[in-house]
């Protein structure tokens, strides 16, 4: 939640800060903010909106000159997103300023004290209370600015990324880190820094990054490097530079009007790169390093549990069909939030595979945390490289997706699929559950499918008539079955989330108990009717929906003949293995979404109230 920007050296920041800015809007835009630092004042522009407003109130408000600022784009979650709650704060001197994310737990009870001893509050954010205790630490006799955030932090329990600036000392700017991700990109020569939440605003100056790690901060000072000191007990650490991969084309549109239709599009891309050095149809090989050298640990597993939350939990729900199918491996699928309150039943036996696009969602990465406490081995499946789930596991697999940012996942989920396939084939090899022509046949089809993913993408303009028809409904239903059921829950979640449209996804049979009693001629039901799952089952569903006037759009396999005749529209896809089909049904359902809330004018790529990372409660 949250995107940090500063930057500080011999260019003019603004610009720096507030292009940065708008790449990190995806992680949260319900306000936004900026300090600029010129000359010996300290100017701030503060908003609710987005960070086009935020423009706005600059060019009308306040010089936009100057070498040094911060920024700030907003997810709220200490009172409500308005001009005041937005960052930056700024401490009762007017000395300090202070970009934060994530949440000061106990601030309430720092709050009263500094309230005792003169202190003001004009906000309800606990970031306000945190820069004003970092005051209160550096008026004791002695203390520099970077003393004091150490002092005050070591107070604070909660989480958080924040970018510190004095103005009696702009040279300089002190970073720190608790459970939020930052990164210091270091100019050459040190002679300039940028700070981000994520190293996307800073990749066309430089590809040097310093990521810290929990409870690390930093002093950059421009003309010398980077300090890096433990806050608990000031312990200097050797800054680990790292070379950033990324590039600019990867993080803009390229031509396309959003960036979850490009993401939509770049799936076929996206799933061979999954695949790359890991399927050798020819060898009938799978390599997953983290697999391959924690084999026994697999084979002798009891179980395995997915963690996961939103998309990423979906996806799991489709891996628990799969390693079932496949190796033989009972699988229980739990949202993290719930699994790291629950007191769950774990032991050594166990492994826990952990899913997260972004490897920064905290209820995710808390689930880890109690899983090794308990002595589960953990896997984790993230996209985001060197992101904290990443770090936290045992061992685990990118997805190598390549950034997400629109809001609404796609191509994350299918690449995180795609992981799962390649682990339950291969435990399914090593196991000897699956016969060897079989698991052939899964690894030719599996190959296959990023060309058949383009096949699908050519549905586009058709997915978009359907669009047309449906933009106006007030609730939808969304049915599948066995591989499939995950499906239908990830095309509701994606037409809500973007859409805002009403959307339940069911296992089809289910639905008698229930949904049933919604339908009638104003209810679309998106079914997914596969050749090979369980389809005359899906077929009788599907009758009993048109025999109560509801309007049927239908997944079908090519060449389908007795769906197309009941159903009112069909959307057909090549076939596959049935194990592998989900990677091509939720394509449809993706564009479904995606040109009904285009078509309903919604923000596509920021849908309200949501935000790509979840890094709160
Ligand atoms: C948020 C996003 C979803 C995502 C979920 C889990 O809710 O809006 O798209 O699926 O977090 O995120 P993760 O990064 O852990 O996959």
């Amino acid at each position: 939640m949250c995107g940090i920007t500063g930057y500080i050296g011999y260019r003019e920041a603004y610009p720096i800060i507030i292009n940065g800015l708008k790449r990190l809007e995806y992680r949260g835009y319900d306000s936004a903010g900026v300090m600029l630092y010129d000359d010996g004042d300290v100017h701030l522009a503060k908003t609710k909106g987005k960070v086009s407003s935020l423009e706005e109130k600059v060019e009308q408000e306040i010089p936009n000159t100057g070498f040094v600022g911060v920024g700030h784009t907003r997810w709220a979650t200490h009172g409500v997103p308005n001009d005041v709650n937005s960052h930056p704060h700024i401490s009762k001197s007017g000395n300090l300023v202070i970009v934060h994310n994530g949440i000061i737990e106990n601030y309430d009870s720092i709050k009263q004290e500094l309230k005792s001893r003169g202190y003001t509050f004009h906000s309800d954010t606990d970031t306000e209370v945190l820069v004003n205790l970092i005051e209160e630490m550096k008026s004791q006799e002695g203390v520099k600015l970077g003393q004091a955030v150490q002092m005050a932090l070591n107070q604070v329990i909660g989480a958080y990324a924040i970018a510190v600036f004095d103005k009696t000392k702009p040279n300089e700017l002190v970073v720190a880190r608790l459970g939020s991700p930052i990164a210091i990109g270091v100019g050459k020569d040190h002679e300039e820094f940028f700070i981000a939440s994520d190293a996307s605003p800073f990749i066309e100056f430089t590809k040097d990054a310093i990521y810290l790690e929990d409870e690390e901060m930093a002093i950059v000072k421009i003309g010398r490097e980077v300090r890096v000191r433990k806050i608990k007990d000031d312990s200097l650490i050797d800054p680990n530079i790292q070379k950033l991969q990324l590039n600019l084309e990867q993080i803009e549109k390229g031509g396309y009007d959003h960036f979850m239709l490009k993401e939509i599009h770049e799936q076929p891309r996206a799933i061979t790169d999954t695949f790359r050095g890991r399927l050798l149809v020819n060898e009938a090989i799978i390599k997953l390093s983290g697999l391959e050298n924690n084999m026994k640990r697999f084979l002798n597993a009891e179980r395995i549990i997915v963690v996961a939350c939103g998309t990423s939990w979906h996806a799991g729900l489709v891996g628990e069909y799969i390693f079932e199918e496949f190796a033989r491996i009972p699988v229980e699928v739990e949202y993290a939030s719930e699994f790291r309150y629950r007191n769950p039943v774990i032991s050594d036996k166990d492994i826990v595979i952990a899913i997260s696009q972004s490897g920064e969602t905290a209820d995710t990465l808390a689930a880890i945390k109690l899983a090794r406490s308990k002595g589960a081995f953990v896997f984790g499946i993230c996209n985001v490289v060197g992101s904290s789930i990443a770090r936290e596991n045992d061992t685990g697999a990118y997805t190598h997706a390549g950034p997400e940012i629109g809001v609404a996942s796609t191509k994350a989920f299918t690449t995180q699929i795609t992981v799962l396939t390649l682990m339950a084939l291969r435990l399914a090899r090593a196991k000897g559950t699956m016969t060897s022509e079989d698991y052939r046949v899964h690894l030719r089809q599996l190959e296959l499918i990023p060309d058949k993913v383009t096949e699908v993408l050519k549905t586009d303009e058709h997915v978009r008539n359907i669009a047309s028809i449906y933009k106006d409904a007030s609730n939808c239903l969304y049915l599948g079955r066995g591989f499939n059921f995950p499906v239908a829950l990830e095309g509701a979640l994606k037409l809500k989330e973007i859409s805002y449209i009403h959307a339940e996804g069911y296992p089809a049979a289910e639905m008698k108990h229930g949904p049933i009693a919604l339908i009638d001629k104003d209810m679309p039901v998106i079914v997914i009717a596969t050749s090979k799952g369980h389809y005359e089952k899906v077929v009788s569903n599907i009758q009993e929906i048109k025999s109560r006037n509801g309007q049927i759009i239908a997944v079908v396999t090519e060449g389908d003949v007795t769906v197309k005749e009941i159903a009112d529209h069909v959307i057909e896809i090549p076939e596959t293995e049935e194990a592998l089909s989900p990677l091509l049904t939720t394509i449809p359902l993706q564009l479904l979404s995606y040109y009904i809330a285009v078509m309903r004018g919604c923000n596509v790529d920021q849908p309200r109230n949501l935000a790509k990372s979840v890094t709160v409660e």
